[in-house]
């Protein structure tokens, strides 16, 4: 399909996020329109876009069929929240991370949101009844949250609110998809989402182990690293049960027992990220990585994850 058959897509706030998801629609052909309330952050985002596409394009990770510049021209400005809604069939909202910001952005969009729309918002740990619940048109909201960098993640935490129309969560999974992201949906609200559900559980138990001097921060990191990460880059631990014995069933009859007598022991939740057990990480992370070069190891990082999105690709594994 066309740009023009495809649906219009509006980003509503043009920080990292509302940059990243413009590049993903442009990827796969959408016209996107950009809001910010700040004017000139939207030449700005629309400049960094351009040189951000070329650059991946050079370094041979660019999505889709299109050049960088043709996907550069699918993507424009608006002047106006209204202007930016007018036409689109899904919104993606980016505004920062507060409640009453959110609430208010999604009061103002309320009167310009039409039957075949929706609009989810990215946000990371609100749920959209903590900001939603006075609209007109709730039931055409939900959360679509990304994972950063969202370009070379795919995952995306698609959870409805208690009034989300089921078809809006359908269409949004199947968007997504066509987008070449990877959509999981949860029934319903809860704390953390999945993602960070899993990943506080991780933390956890690294955060245990370190304060009771078990193994250095280098080596707790070199678990995941050289250990589980490279496993769970394409298979989960569901599948890893199953892969490990006859089958999942055999897994549990199996090791069943011996995993319940290890989880005994784990340290129960809540664990505080106290700041002096922090700071004694630190003095070991900044061995390798010193403060002043944290955004370049995060642009090595991000290196790392264009690469191994392109192998899974190649692979043609998601
Ligand atoms: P950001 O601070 O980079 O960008 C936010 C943008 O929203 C700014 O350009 C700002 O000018 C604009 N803005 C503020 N008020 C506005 C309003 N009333 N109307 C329109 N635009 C407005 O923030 P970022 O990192 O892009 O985060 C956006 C959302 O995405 C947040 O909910 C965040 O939790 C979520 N998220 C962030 C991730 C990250 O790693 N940064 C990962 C996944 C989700």
């Amino acid at each position: 399909a066309s740009a023009a058959e495809k649906e219009k897509i509006a980003i509503v706030g043009s920080g990292l996020i509302g940059q990243s998801w413009s590049m993903i629609f442009a990827g796969s052909g959408h016209k996107v329109a950009i809001f910010d309330i700040y004017p000139e952050q939207v030449s700005k985002a629309l400049d960094n876009i351009r040189s951000t596409l070329t650059g991946y394009e050079a370094q041979g990770c660019l999505r889709g069929e299109l050049s960088a510049t043709q996907q550069a021209e699918l993507i424009s400005g608006s002047s106006s929240l209204e202007d930016c809604l007018r036409g689109a069939q899904y919104v993606q909202e980016c505004v920062p991370e507060s409640v009453d910001l959110k609430r208010g952005v999604f009061e103002q969009m309320d009167e310009f949101i039409t039957e075949d729309m929706v609009v989810a918002t990215s946000s990371s740990c609100l749920a959209v009844s903590q900001f939603a619940s006075g609209l007109r048109n709730k039931q055409r909201t939900l959360v679509a949250h990304p994972v950063n960098p969202p370009y070379f993640i795919p995952l995306v935490e698609i959870v409805p609110g208690p009034w989300t129309l089921p078809e809006v969560t359908a269409k949004t999974r199947s968007l997504l998809e066509s987008v070449g992201q990877s959509p999981v949906t949860l029934s319903k609200e809860v704390a953390g989402f999945a993602l960070n559900r899993i990943q506080y559980s991780i933390i956890n138990e690294c955060w245990s182990m370190f304060k009771e001097g078990l193994l250095s921060a280098a080596d707790i990191d070199k678990v995941m690293v050289n250990g589980l990460g490279p496993r769970y880059a394409f298979i989960g631990p569901l599948e890893t049960m199953h892969l490990n014995a006859d089958g999942i069933v055999d897994y549990c009859k199996r090791y069943g027992q011996g995993a319940y007598n290890v989880c005994a022991t784990l340290t129960p939740p809540p664990v505080l990220y106290d700041v002096p057990t922090a700071q004694r990480v630190l003095q070991e992370l900044e061995q390798v990585i010193p403060l002043d070069q944290v955004a370049e190891r995060r642009r090595w990082r991000d290196h790392r994850l264009a690469s191994l999105a392109s192998l899974k690709n190649k692979l043609k594994e998601k």
